[in-house]
């Protein structure tokens, strides 16, 4: 029964016999009624990992964030589990980029590599997720092979498809725990898990970014993983920002295909898809709290506009109360450290 079937049947007495605020009267009582949870088993970090030796690069738009060399991000990754964190998602940044995103199907690739240190260096006790897409090492920044339309180009949506099974394929072997496609192409799920059944990783799970909307919230993130579109943009494969029924077709769709976790992003302005999608299909669901939220976040606080920590756990607990199961958010650090303070 949803929370408004219950309301429905419910018959409340009026007031004075009502009285809402009696259960607001102190701390205690209002911890005893509370109905939304934020832990840190809830959040996963996304961290982006480049070539080279002790290399950590500021990410201008992502205050807090850095590319990291692989022996750097074993560091931080070290210090986010002193912080309680243990779920992480990686993004690559490759040492080279050409049309086909070739580097993203080396078995020394980037990706491939950190995964082989993080589990060298910290065995079953780190979670690692690895997003699956050729954005971030094609030249022209888009998330598959590209085919002639008309008079332009698209991506080509079947061509992609074995490519993104073998990414996939990559990864496992290298040590990832949970495959995350995020290129929104059709058939990507059906895809992978016949790559990973038949390359003997059916226990592996896939958490698809079913559900990811065509977002200007995206911006700071390409910068920080160096994957702008280099014309166009994602229109023709990410979903339009005004569309809800369609939200259910697409992860209806990625159900069939297998998908063992469902993705939503952007969060913040797509509460009612979170809600929709957890209440349809009631699958594990995850809510990626993009790099443009962080962002609004970041720059409002450093002007002293809102106050930083009070924003940031009102805004994911209300991706937990739209039916977020887990959230994917580069706020991970700062909520382990508050949460810990109490
Ligand atoms: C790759 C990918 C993107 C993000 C996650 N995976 C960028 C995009 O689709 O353009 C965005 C994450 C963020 O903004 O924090 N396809």
């Amino acid at each position: 029964m949803s929370l408004s079937d219950a309301f429905a049947t419910t018959v409340y007495p009026p007031f004075p016999v009502s009285r809402p605020r009696r259960l607001r009267a102190s701390p205690l009582l209002r911890s005893l009624v509370r109905e939304t949870e934020l832990r840190v088993d809830h959040l996963i970090l996304p961290l982006f990992v480049r070539p080279g030796k002790g290399v950590r690069r500021e990410i201008p738009s992502m205050p807090g964030h850095y590319q990291l060399s692989i022996d750097v991000l074993v560091e931080e990754v070290g210090a986010a589990r002193d912080l309680g964190l243990h779920a992480f998602i990686l993004f690559g940044i490759p040492e080279s980029k050409d049309a086909r995103g070739s580097s993203a199907l080396r078995e020394d690739g980037i990706i491939a590599e950190a995964l082989r240190a993080l589990r060298h260096a910290y065995g079953s006790d780190v979670l690692l997720i690895t997003d699956e897409c050729f954005c971030e090492y094609t030249d022209h920044g888009h998330c598959g092979l590209l085919q002639r339309r008309g008079s332009g180009w698209d991506v080509d949506n079947d061509a992609t498809l074995s490519l993104l099974a073998e990414q996939c394929v990559l990864h496992a072997r290298a040590g990832a725990d949970i495959v995350a496609p995020s290129g929104m192409l059709d058939g990507m799920v059906a895809a992978i898990r016949k790559g990973l059944d038949t390359a003997g990783f059916s226990h592996v799970p896939i958490l698809s970014y079913a559900v990811k909307y065509a977002s200007a919230f995206y911006g700071p993130f390409r910068d920080a993983a160096e994957s702008p579109p280099q014309f166009g943009d994602r229109s023709t494969y990410q979903m339009d920002p005004a569309n809800a029924a369609e939200a259910l077709r697409e992860a209806a769709l990625d159900v069939a295909e297998g998908a063992d976790l469902l993705m939503v992003k952007p969060a913040l302005a797509y509460l009612d898809i979170i809600r929709l999608v957890k209440d349809r299909f009631g699958l594990p669901t995850a809510a990626y709290n993009v790099s443009g939220e962080y962002a609004m976040v970041k720059a409002a606080a450093a002007r002293g506009w809102l106050d930083e920590r009070r924003i940031t756990l009102e805004i994911l607990t209300s991706i937990r109360r739209a039916g977020a199961d887990l959230i994917l958010t580069y706020h991970a650090r700062d909520v382990a450290r508050w949460l810990q303070q109490g």
